[in-house]
């Protein structure tokens, strides 16, 4: 258990490896450089640490790989402002400050037993590739495990070894996969798997995995751009899946990511949540109580 004032000094970690994956988001491989630190350093899909840019600032970070996969932290950073672009201004060998890991995280020992539907956009990918990685680490735990994907275009396609490849279950997994955009790549892709690739947003490709998906034996899993969820959760919703097995991860600007600043309240007067200490990760069930959460 961490002390509470540690939880607000950043641990010196070294960047190990820097990869472009698109024009704005890269993947960060990091390790602490304390290394009794390093070895305990635990957590949980769905977990997120707060990443600092010494002189510049916090960026709150999903940590984007399950423990159950060896080697260093991973986290997919997006390019939007302060500190994300200095972030990406840096290289291997150099170092930044890491605190947490912070908040709850998606039940994957609840969900045992049972099939998993993981749906995603964009960035959505980040903090929902540990549970994916989780479930096809303990495979015989599970039951059908599908990705429903939506990207802008081929160029914007996050983790594209993990996600293009395992079209027809292959890697123990289905993966659908949405654009948005009519490139030269989802023509080819649409040609040699068109039950598993679609033109439009995210939910176009449920009529694809409708077949393949038991709400009655399903968790799904929701991480995405706030616009998303409306309408993924209509979606779930028509199919029946019970909102206790609905887990969405949200967004908000955060500072002190343990709930002390109140920076990241959502709610009103019946009923306020802490997104860093509470969530990130909340069932539908629990949001549909609190105003303006989605
Ligand atoms: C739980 C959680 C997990 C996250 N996981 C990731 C991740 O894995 N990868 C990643 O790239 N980003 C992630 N983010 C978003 C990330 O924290 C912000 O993009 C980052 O803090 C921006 O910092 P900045 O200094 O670069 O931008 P700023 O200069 O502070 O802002 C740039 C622009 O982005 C907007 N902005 C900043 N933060 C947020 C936010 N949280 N929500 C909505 N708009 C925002 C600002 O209003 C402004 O328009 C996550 C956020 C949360 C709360
Ligand atoms: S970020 Fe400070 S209370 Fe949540």
């Amino acid at each position: 258990m961490m002390l509470q004032e540690e939880q607000f000094i950043p641990k010196p970690a070294e960047i190990l490896e820097v990869n472009d994956m698109t024009s704005i988001e890269k993947l960060f491989r990091l390790k602490l450089m304390d290394e009794e630190l390093e070895r305990s350093f635990n957590y949980m899909p769905g977990q997120f640490v707060q990443v600092s840019v010494y002189g510049v600032g916090e960026a709150t970070i999903s940590i984007c790989k399950s423990k159950t996969r060896p080697g260093p932290l991973e986290l997919l950073v997006r390019r939007v402002g302060r500190v994300t672009n200095a972030l990406h201004r840096l290289k291997e060998g150099d170092i930044v400050g890491i605190r947490g890991p912070f908040g709850n995280w998606f039940p994957v020992d609840e969900m045992e037993g049972h099939d998993v539907l993981i749906i995603a956009g964009g960035l959505g990918i980040a903090p929902v590739r540990g549970v994916l990685q989780h479930v096809l680490d303990n495979r015989g735990k599970y039951g059908e495990v599908n990705l429903l994907y939506g990207v802008k275009g081929y160029e914007e396609t996050l983790f594209k070894d993990e996600v293009l490849s395992p079209f027809r279950g292959e890697s123990g997994f289905r993966s659908f996969i949405s654009f948005e955009k009519d490139d030269e790549f989802y023509e080819n892709l649409m040609k040699k798997y068109p039950e598993f690739v679609k033109k439009g947003v995210v939910t176009v490709l449920f009529d694809l995995a409708d077949s393949y998906i038991d709400p009655s034996n399903s968790y799904a899993i929701v991480a995405g751009p706030p616009v998303m969820y409306k309408f993924v959760l209509k979606e779930l919703e028509k199919r029946n899946f019970p909102a206790d097995r609905v887990y969405v991860t949200l967004e908000r600007r955060m500072r002190c990511g343990v709930g002390k600043c109140g920076h990241c309240i959502i709610g009103g007067a019946s009923s306020i949540a802490y997104v860093c200490k509470d969530g990130p990760v909340f069932s539908y069930f629990d949001i549909l109580s609190i105003r303006g959460a989605i």
